[in-house]
């Protein structure tokens, strides 16, 4: 049997309808998946609901907002409702924009923490109670922010960061039922809306793909493909790792990357 067949399984994406999380999604369609999406736009929900469809799924979703747990549970438990238990939980809702800690106010700052650390918090303990015990993988996507400190980025920096020690908390207290738990820190990912927020002029992006050893941005189908080994039996005794998909970026640094960007969007407090 193919072990990156997914045939019957439910996987469920949270922050599903966009970019890199969508491509996730798409990529477990592909192979044969029932997948399940939620995010904040009712329209954003219902194109992906369309596109993934098109590859063959019964897909569905809920307009949830990571933020609210009562939102979120509800999205999780009509996914429960119309494909059983979740064996492939992805939390991926993110925000971001380049600020200096003193251009930022502190609600600024507690908006990324919200979406990215506070939210997975609620993606995964909303779902424990539907996740396949044993067998269940749960993947966190997290950021090389969360292990390289990067001017213009201490919000994400300190929310990733979060992130990954979630994911290491959650492999000791969840292991013995059997539920896997890992992230995955993509590098620069091209036609993302992070990279257009992150590399808004030519020069940083060149700056960016300087950063990268193998020297690319990546695309969806590279953070895909490790998703989708995660999530399957070829690692049944992975849990707890963080692992990048970055073409080497995470092992070269930041690079100076936090310098490119203040000098891009202004190291003063914006006004
Ligand atoms: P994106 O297209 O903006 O995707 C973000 C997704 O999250 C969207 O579907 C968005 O949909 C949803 N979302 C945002 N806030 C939400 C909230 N409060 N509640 C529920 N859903 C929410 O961004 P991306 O660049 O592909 O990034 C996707 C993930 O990869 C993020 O976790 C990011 O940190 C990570 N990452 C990206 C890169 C990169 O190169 N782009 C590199 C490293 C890591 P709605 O607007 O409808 O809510
Ligand atoms: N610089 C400084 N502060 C900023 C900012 C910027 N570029 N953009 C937003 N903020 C501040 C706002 O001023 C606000 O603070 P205030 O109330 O003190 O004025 C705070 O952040 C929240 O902004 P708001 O627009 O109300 O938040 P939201 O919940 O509607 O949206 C964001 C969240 C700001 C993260 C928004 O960019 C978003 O929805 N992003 C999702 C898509 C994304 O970022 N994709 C890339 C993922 S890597």
């Amino acid at each position: 049997m193919d072990p990156l067949s997914f045939s019957g399984r439910t996987v469920f994406v949270a922050g599903g309808t966009s970019g890199i999380n969508l491509g996730i999604a798409k990529a477990f369609a592909r192979s044969g998946a029932n997948v399940a999406v939620a995010s904040r736009s009712a329209e954003r929900v219902a194109s992906a609901i369309t596109a993934l469809q098109a590859l063959g799924s019964a897909a569905t979703g809920c307009a949830a907002d990571v933020r609210d747990p009562a939102a979120i549970a509800a999205a999780l438990e009509a996914a429960h409702a119309a494909f059983g238990q979740i064996d492939v939980l992805v939390s991926g809702a993110a925000g971001n924009f380049p600020a200096a800690a003193l251009g930022m106010s502190p609600n600024g700052f507690k908006a990324v923490i919200d979406i990215d650390l506070l939210g997975t918090f609620n993606v995964l303990r909303g779902a424990y109670q539907y996740l396949r015990k044993p067998g269940a993988s749960i993947i966190n996507i997290s950021a090389p922010q969360a292990v390289h400190a990067t001017a213009m980025q201490a919000h994400v920096c300190a929310a990733k960061a979060g992130v990954d020690m979630l994911t290491r908390v959650l492999c000791l207290e969840w292991g013995g039922d059997g539920i896997r738990i890992n992230s995955v820190i993509p590098g620069p990912i091209e036609g993302t809306e992070g990279i257009a927020r992150l590399a808004p002029t030519e020069e940083i992006k060149a700056a960016w793909r300087k950063s990268v050893p193998l020297g690319r941005f990546g695309t969806q189908e590279d953070v895909a493909n490790l998703v989708l080994f995660l999530a399957s039996p070829l690692a049944s005794y992975i849990t707890g790792a963080v692992i990048p998909v970055d073409g080497g970026r995470t092992a070269n640094g930041a690079a100076g990357l936090g310098e490119a960007l203040a000098s891009a969007v202004g190291r003063r407090p914006q006004p």
